[in-house]
């Protein structure tokens, strides 16, 4: 949540943006879930010199750019520092706890903590969809294409749908209270610039036909609390047979996941995270068929088990 209008500025503020499971299979560069079991924080100061400034970067990745301008949380700041001409500069300590180049959002995690600090010190702190529209500069630095599935469900928590670039309509969707991710992180890096680079840029028309039912039929799941819709539609048929190729051991993992009673699994945004979704009593056993299904294939791998709860980023300390 950004500041409520009416609190007093603050000089300095801290705020935590969730991790983010883009796409959901189903929902490519349109849906993506939050994921509270690790983030990135960004403290924000007022500073008498104008501008916005990179002062640290901290935590499990620190060799990032620290030009305002080649920063995910820098270029979003800045993005609203100039809009708003704000009458004072702004220092940025970023702690990052999601790591690089992972599939869950990272650099969305930054740009988002980093107006959420800010938007703390204005005298008028702004809305969400505002703040998302900030983020999204800093998202296009990492990327290089302009894309909300990993900002909006950092910065509005839970799982969210997206409609539209330039006026995004964002809407969170309801999910069953048993559902929880597992998320499995195989120690590599992949380049989101480069697994966008090798898709195909036309899409045959049966898959798009399987690709739209599955995206109606799982949000469909998710409001009305239907598992078996859920299970039957969260698979992606355009992308990730194109990406699985970039993860060594993909199909095993997955295999490994539906085999212990997933509902789905598939690539986290653009890998090489693989993520399940399942009720909560199978989630430790496909937690870990996939964490050995990596390990087969010679990948040491970092696992989570998140709820699907609807807390976006916030403000933690003042
Ligand atoms: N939707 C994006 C993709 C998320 O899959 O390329 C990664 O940033």
């Amino acid at each position: 949540m950004p500041a409520a209008a009416g609190v007093k500025p603050l000089d300095q503020a801290t705020a935590f943006a969730p991790a983010s499971v883009a796409n959901v299979a189903v929902g490519f560069d349109v849906l993506g879930h939050s994921v509270q079991a690790i983030g990135d924080r960004v403290t924000a100061t007022r500073s008498a010199t104008p501008g916005v400034r990179i002062v640290a970067i901290k935590g499990v990745v620190q060799d990032l750019p620290l030009e305002t301008e080649r920063n995910t949380a820098g270029m979003a700041v800045l993005a609203m520092a100039k809009a708003l001409n704000l009458p004072f500069g702004i220092d940025l300590v970023i702690e990052k706890g999601i790591p690089l180049a992972s599939g869950l959002g990272g650099s969305a995690a930054s740009a988002v903590g980093g107006v959420v600090a800010a938007n703390a010190l204005l005298d008028k702190p702004l809305g969400n969809l505002e703040l998302l529209k900030f983020a999204m500069h800093g998202e296009a630095v990492a990327s290089g294409a302009v894309h909300v599935d990993n900002i909006a469900p950092s910065l509005y928590g839970g799982l969210v749908l997206t409609v539209g670039i330039d006026n995004p309509v964002v809407t969170q969707i309801p999910v069953p209270p048993t559902v929880r991710c597992v998320l499995v992180h195989p120690h590599m890096m992949l380049s989101t610039r480069e697994a966008r680079q090798i898709l195909s840029k036309t899409v045959e028309l049966s898959n798009l036909i399987w690709q739209s039912a599955n995206l109606a039929g799982f949000l469909t799941g998710c409001f009305t609390g239907n598992l078996d819709l859920i299970r039957a539609s969260l698979e992606d048929v355009v992308i990730e047979p194109q990406r699985q190729v970039l993860i060594p051991g993909f199909k095993a993992v997955k295999q490994a996941a539906l085999t212990g009673g997933a509902l789905g699994c598939s690539i986290s945004g653009a890998g090489p995270t693989v993520f399940a979704w399942c009720e909560e009593q199978h989630a430790a056993a496909i937690r870990d068929g996939m964490v050995a299904a990596f390990a087969a294939h010679g990948l040491d791998s970092d696992a989570w088990i998140s709820p699907l709860d609807p807390r976006g980023a916030r403000i933690v300390t003042a």
